[in-house]
């Protein structure tokens, strides 16, 4: 197409996103034919609206293996494709981002592996994504970096752009010194996220134990929240991230949605209660804990199924990683197993899709939900929690949530559980369960009040401003 170059197509752009992934995937079907559907995860869903409102430009994979695709135009913005190969799939997404960083990050729920040949792939795919946005970016533009998969782009940037104003957010936890020394290449990529002017994270402690490191790795000169480094300074400070609340309260009162919430109970049989997960299909969430609970509750008597019933929505996530296939298997036996012991004729105690919904499907489940358990061990923020808020304008339900999510320290009113006290998890979904609702509708309330007022255009804003406050 001739108008789809990339010389015109995101072309000196005064915004530019990088992440690993476009908001949107490139799926080929078995016909052969090719489209484009939305990405997983919590990244696209906070950053998408926020882009696409500033006609901005998005650097990022398609999600398949091959060739990049050219750069187009969707939805009022210019994404611009970086081309993956089968091997760099394997060993910069699978490997090095997923099966090292991603746990090592999140509290080594599972224990990451470290591989030469998987990090010297980190190092030359992050630098093809730093050459991307150089290309693309205007002079002086604000270039923001995201996640853990691209932690050397901002160094690799300021080296070719000098120009540029660069941020870099982290959507996960960041380990403390004891956990984070482990990285064979902790120092690299300390280096790579010094590079930015500022860096973001979701929780203070996460930032404290950043500028720890640069202090105690590195020797560098630090006050506060300021490091020196290099003749700049460079911050590190918390923005936890958030919803487009508003928007997600307008789909969920929609009539449609509130109409299949209602159809989505008689599917159900007309249960007394029903109870909600919906996560990507990750061992850092904690799904196990809550079939684990909702199965002694059977037990012991205290739930009746199909009187209550356990709706889990599960999508399909980094599927050929091994950590996860053994997940996999371990959560469907599980469901399996609950149901063979707990099912009836009149249905099953526990629903489980291992699948994407669509959003307006969501939003009506959330609607359905008389509970909603949110149980990582360990997640940065967890927007499931919060869109369940955003979903209630009604008052109505109760959500469970796990104290080691970053979204426990803004959902106060929620009733708080330590997943790894499963004493304690079915205690917290009982009393959630039987909460009268007048005490649902003043926690929620409360809830709201705060996910209104620190929203996603909050998030963005305010960690804009403080970055055009480095420049
Ligand atoms: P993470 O980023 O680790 O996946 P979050 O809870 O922060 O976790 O974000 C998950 C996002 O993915 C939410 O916006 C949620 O609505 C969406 N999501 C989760 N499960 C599904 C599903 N089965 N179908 C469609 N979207 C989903
Ligand atoms: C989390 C990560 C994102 C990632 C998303 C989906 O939200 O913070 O960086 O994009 O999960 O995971 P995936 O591996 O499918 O991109």
């Amino acid at each position: 197409m001739a108008d789809n170059t990339e010389e015109k197509v995101g072309a000196d752009s005064p915004v530019v996103v990088v992440a690993n992934r476009l908001p949107v995937d490139q799926v080929t079907d078995p016909d052969g034919s090719v489209r484009w559907q939305r990405s997983p995860g919590g990244l696209v869903t906070a950053l998408e609206p926020f882009v696409a409102g500033r006609g901005g430009a998005w650097v990022g994979w398609s999600g398949s293996a091959g060739e990049a695709p050219e750069p187009f135009e969707q939805g009022g913005m210019s994404l611009i494709p970086v081309g993956l190969s089968e091997e760099e799939v394997d060993h910069y997404y699978e490997g090095m981002s997923n099966a090292s960083l991603w746990p090592l990050y999140h509290d080594v729920v599972e224990k990451p592996e470290y591989h030469r040949h998987w990090w010297d792939t980190y190092v030359q795919v992050n630098k093809r994504f730093a050459e991307r946005a150089a290309a693309v970016a205007a002079e002086n533009a604000i270039v923001w970096v995201h996640d853990y998969q691209l932690q050397l782009v901002p160094a690799m940037l300021r080296q070719v752009r000098p120009d540029l104003t660069i941020g870099f957010f982290l959507h996960i936890p960041f380990p403390p010194y004891e956990l984070f020394t482990q990285l064979p290449w902790r120092s690299a990529v300390i280096e790579g996220l010094l590079g930015a002017d500022l860096v973001g994270f979701q929780r203070p402690s996460a930032a404290a134990n950043f500028v720890q490191l640069a202090r105690r790795l590195h020797d560098l000169g630090c006050r506060r929240n300021q490091i020196d480094y290099d003749g700049r300074v460079v911050t590190a400070k918390a923005f936890p991230i958030s919803i487009d609340a508003a928007a997600f309260d307008e789909l969920a009162r929609s009539p449609e949605v509130i109409a299949r919430a209602e159809e989505i109970r008689t599917e159900l049989g007309n249960p007394t209660k029903i109870v909600l997960g919906v996560d990507r299909l990750d061992y850092t969430k904690g799904i196990s804990v809550r079939l684990n609970a909702f199965e002694e509750l059977l037990q012991d008597g205290a739930l009746e199924a199909p009187g209550t019933v356990l709706v889990q929505v599960a999508t399909p996530s980094r599927e050929r990683v091994e950590h996860y296939v053994h997940m996999r298997e371990t959560i469907e036996q599980q469901v399996g197993h609950i149901n063979g012991v707990y099912g009836s004729i009149a249905g099953p105690a526990v629903h489980y899709f291992n699948q994407s919904m669509p959003r307006e499907e969501l939003a009506a489940l959330y609607r359905a939900a008389d509970v909603m358990l949110v149980t990582p061990y360990r997640d940065g923020m967890n927007l499931v929690a919060k869109e369940y808020v955003a979903a209630r304008g009604d008052l109505r339900g109760a959500l469970v949530l796990s104290e080691f999510a970053g979204a426990a320290a803004e959902l106060k009113q929620a009733f708080l559980v330590n997943p790894h006290d499963i004493a304690g998890v079915k205690n917290q979904l009982v009393r959630a369960l039987r909460i009268e609702p007048a005490e649902a509708a003043k926690r929620m309330r409360a809830m709201r009040r705060h996910l209104f007022r620190n929203d996603l255009e909050h998030w963005a804003g305010s960690f804009f401003e403080a970055l055009r406050g480095q420049a």
